[in-house]
């Protein structure tokens, strides 16, 4: 007992008036380290306290105007200055238009404010021990009992005087609050080991039960999502037809639009006679025609048509496309060859459309030609 602290004196009154009363008599007697505490606001106890104006404003009112100005610095900036929108000719700075914005965040940053200045600053936080806590006194007041304190630190305070004080002016119960050993020893401060590991656990915990949650627990049954419905991807292997395949061949006899079918799939001659090449040398079709050649017969016929596969080894070589029995085949013929393929050359048939064949054939010329120029090409 003796070594203890002493905190503060404090004194039960009954009547909402009773307290308010003492609370006039200990500003009279010059008291200033003084506290009430009562199970619910007393109306007219700041007054009869002479309590200051809290400071609070202060803080809410610095956070409320930097958030403001960032509100409209950050819709000046994307609005304004990094992704300026013609919206109907408006100006790209619309003040009233932003004014909800700017608005909410004055009021989140000012809130905020508020209540982190309140809990750190005025409570102390993460310091959470009081001497009061745990009394008598304190349950009394929090139910139904209006309580008064004195503190020791008051300049004018004197033990026994106070205690006198206290009687005369009406309290009961009068005791003396000690600070507690282990709140003395123990102040919670922010670098705190006990306040550090418990904040990393915390932290951790929190991680944990977030990246659980939302990566795994949300995937587990009955929970589904989209992507995994049934469904057939192009080039995934499917355990619903036979063949294994996901995509599809066309029903047989089906004419895609675009395509027509080719009328003489049995007859060369007839082809190398009958079809005519509807197309001119132009830019476009030997600029598309390139593309396609590199594309489909490059890796076999090589950039050229030299007759040197660039499969190297993956596939027999094929003849030069540069021989005089290619060069004087017709446009037909090697339409043919394309359409049907030629023995060990499958058909390209399903990759080109009619006009790309075309324009294949006229890079090919344009191929033999550049390989075998003549003294009148020059001019
Ligand atoms: C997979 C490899 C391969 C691809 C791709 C390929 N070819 Fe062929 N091509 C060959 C082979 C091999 C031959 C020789 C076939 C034979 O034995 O008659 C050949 C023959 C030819 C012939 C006849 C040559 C001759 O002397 O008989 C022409 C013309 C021809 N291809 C044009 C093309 C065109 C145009 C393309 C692109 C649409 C193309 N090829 C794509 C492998 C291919």
């Amino acid at each position: 007992m003796d070594n203890k602290i002493l905190h503060s004196v404090t004194a039960i009154f009954h009547t909402p008036d009773d307290i308010i009363k003492a609370a006039k008599a200990v500003v009279k007697a010059g008291y200033k380290k003084f506290d009430v505490h009562t199970p619910y606001p007393v109306h007219g106890m700041d007054q009869a306290m002479k309590l200051k104006r809290s400071p609070l404003g202060y803080f809410a009112f610095a956070l409320g105007v930097i958030g403001a100005t960032l509100g409209l610095l950050l819709m000046y900036w994307t609005m304004t200055v990094d992704y300026p929108l013609n919206i109907g000719g408006k100006p790209t700075f619309p003040l009233p238009a932003f004014v909800p914005v700017t608005f909410e965040i004055t009021v989140l940053l000012a809130s905020v404010a508020t209540v982190v200045s309140m809990i750190v600053i005025f409570f102390k936080f993460p310091n959470n021990s009081h001497p009061l806590h745990d009394t008598e006194y304190m349950k009394q007041v929090s139910s139904d009992k209006y309580g008064l304190t004195i503190e020791a630190a008051d300049p004018n305070f004197d033990f026994e005087k106070v205690k006198d004080f206290l009687s005369k002016i009406g309290g009961t119960n009068v005791e003396a609050i000690y600070y507690d050993n282990d709140e003395i020893n123990s102040k919670l401060t922010l670098l705190e080991p006990k306040f550090l590991t418990g904040l990393a656990v915390i932290s951790v915990l929190v991680i944990t039960i977030t990246y659980f949650s939302l990566n795994k627990l949300m995937f587990m049954q009955p929970f589904n999502w989209m992507m995994d419905q049934q469904k057939i991807t192009a080039m995934k292997v499917s355990t619903f037809f036979d063949d294994g395949f996901s995509m599809r061949l066309p029903v047989e006899g089906t004419v895609a639009r675009g395509f027509k079918p080719y009328p003489y799939p049995d007859s060369v001659e007839l082809a190398s006679r009958v079809l005519v090449n509807p197309l001119e040398f132009s830019d476009v079709n030997l600029e598309n025609g390139k593309r396609k050649y590199n594309t489909f017969c490059s890796p076999c016929h090589d950039y050229h048509g030299n007759g040197v596969a660039r499969l190297n080894g993956q596939f027999p070589n094929p003849p030069s496309l540069h021989t005089d029995k290619v060069r004087e085949w017709s446009d037909g013929h090697l339409y043919h060859i394309i359409t049907v393929g030629q023995n060990t050359m499958p058909s390209y048939d399903k990759q080109l459309t009619q006009e790309e064949k075309w324009q294949v054939i006229l890079y090919v010329r344009a191929l033999q030609r550049a390989l075998n120029a003549q003294e009148g090409d020059l001019q």
